[in-house]
């Protein structure tokens, strides 16, 4: 009984806290467009952030061998001609974790990624449609 109670317990502090993040860091004046989605079921609306705005998904971990992966599409500019899809903005284990974070800062050159706090450097280009 104490067993299951404390099984209970564990499967209810982990795989709680996890994140994914983006930010605006691009120009004042510049907004940045952003919808995210995962290999399961969930799909989140599009956001407008404005400069230096962030906006940030609690990512739940499977665990048990189910790997979420959550795509985000960003998009900026005039008729938001650049854009970028992080397929793997946030990966999860096969086993549950707590507390993983993945910070995307959007600049003007590029999208940066930090995890867990830690800056990883620029990750990916913007991509220009020729109009
Ligand atoms: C944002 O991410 C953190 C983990 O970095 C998480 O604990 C928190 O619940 C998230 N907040 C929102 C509003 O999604
Ligand atoms: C974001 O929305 C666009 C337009 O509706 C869609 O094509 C794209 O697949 C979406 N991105 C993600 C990661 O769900």
């Amino acid at each position: 009984m104490n067993y299951l109670i404390f099984l209970l317990v564990i499967a209810m502090c982990s795989g709680l806290n996890e994140g994914c993040e983006v930010q605006n860091q691009l120009n004042p004046g510049s907004a940045l467009k952003v919808n995210c989605s995962s290999n399961k079921i969930h799909v989140e609306g599009l956001h407008e952030l404005k400069f230096n705005e962030k906006y940030n998904i609690t990512v739940r971990e499977l665990g048990m061998g189910n790997k979420i992966v959550w795509r985000c599409t960003l998009r900026h500019g005039d008729k938001v001609k650049s854009s970028q899809t992080i397929w793997r903005a946030y990966r999860g284990a096969s086993q549950m974790r707590s507390g993983e974070k993945r910070s995307w800062i959007d600049r003007v050159d590029g999208i940066y990624l930090e995890k867990n706090d830690k800056a990883k450097g620029l990750e990916h280009h913007w991509i220009v449609a020729k109009q």
